[in-house]
């Protein structure tokens, strides 16, 4: 067994409490660090699960704004008229169930970066309303007559596309434009897999100290297996899965018994797909290293669930040379 985590030890490429080696991540990186600095709004794009909320916060981590607070609003979490109190505030009985003044995010992030996550759900009327706060830094809370002066740095999330968004009518154009100003954009999972050995290596490190275990890597097959899913679900899928994977373990390495059947199939989908077909062979050398492994190379076990002798499973073992230290 060659662990995956020995040879992950000497750098790794950390960027807040993001990690990425590849020439996308770095791209990233590299554009963060620069926008940063600047005080301008950034739009954060990227299918879901593709670290949008850690790079919000790595940006004002890294911004001259560190020390003021940075605040986070879900725009698709709420209804218009919550959010609307939420961002701006309200007076007290503004509206049936204000029983008490509030301060809204716009104002309590003041000086600070707020964090417009899942923009791309806010409604029509919610996008006129930022864009005017954005462009004049100022606003009313609901029910005052005050106008209240702020200084936000705007950052904006969203998984939409919203280029579509805009042609549908759903998103405001001047809004996107303004946002617009600065877009990063995350690449999807499976367009960096070379990220993949460190990713784990990081989850693992985390899970080891929430769950107290010990591991130390996975197994070669279950990282070849890892590294051919599809990951619809993005680094978050990757982050669950190795949960799952610790949760369930015992000893010190993950192998592929330890990984949920879906990473099985939809590997040998995502294969198929970029036209790469298995031979009857390979496939069966497949089968018989992930039952071995399951059986914890229990060969009785093995040869009964496939349904063939003990003699042919030792003849097939030594015909693709499988080992158990794989
Ligand atoms: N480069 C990375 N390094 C380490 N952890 C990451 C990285 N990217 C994402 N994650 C982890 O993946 C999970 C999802 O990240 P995050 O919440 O930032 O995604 P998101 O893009 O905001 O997704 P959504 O659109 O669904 O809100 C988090 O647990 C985060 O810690
Ligand atoms: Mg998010």
């Amino acid at each position: 067994m060659k662990s995956s985590l020995a040879n992950l030890n000497e750098s790794q490429p950390v960027f807040g409490s993001l990690v990425g080696k590849s020439q996308a991540m770095q791209e990233v990186f590299a554009l963060t660090r620069k926008v940063a600095q600047a005080n301008v709004t950034v739009l954060l794009t990227g299918e879901s699960g593709t670290g949008k909320e850690l790079l919000a916060r790595a940006i004002h981590n890294l911004s001259p704004r560190r020390d003021k607070p940075f605040l986070a609003v879900n725009c698709a979490a709420l209804p218009d008229n919550l959010l609307e109190s939420e961002l701006f505030g309200h007076e007290k009985g503004a509206f049936t169930g204000a029983v008490s003044k509030r301060r809204g995010k716009f104002e309590l992030a003041h000086q600070g970066t707020l964090f417009l996550d899942e923009i791309g759900d806010m409604s029509f009327e919610a996008q006129a309303k930022i864009l005017r706060i954005i462009e004049e830094g100022r606003f009313e809370p609901i029910g005052s007559e005050k106008t209240i002066e702020v200084d936000n740095r705007i950052v904006a999330a969203t998984n939409r596309n919203l280029v579509k968004e805009v042609e549908e009518r759903r998103f405001r154009q001047d809004l996107y434009y303004r946002l617009n100003e600065f877009a990063v954009s995350l690449p999807p999972l499976r367009e960096k897999k070379e990220d993949i050995p460190l990713l784990i290596n990081h989850f693992i490190k985390e899970f080891n100290k929430e769950l107290n275990k010990k591991v130390e890597g996975v197994s070669d097959v279950a990282l070849n297996y890892l590294e051919k899913h599809n990951w619809p679900g993005n680094v978050r899928e990757l982050r669950s899965v190795i949960k799952r994977a610790m949760v369930l373990i015992d000893g010190d390495v993950i192998w592929l018994e330890h990984l949920p059947f879906e990473i099985h199939l939809r590997s040998e989908e995502a294969s198929k797909e970029e036209g790469e077909f298995l031979s009857l062979k390979e496939n069966e050398k497949r089968h018989l290293s992930w039952i071995l492994t399951r059986t914890k190379w229990n060969k009785t076990k093995a040869a009964s669930l496939l349904a063939i002798s003990r003699h042919r499973l030792d003849r097939k073992i030594n015909l693709y040379n499988l080992k158990p230290t794989q």
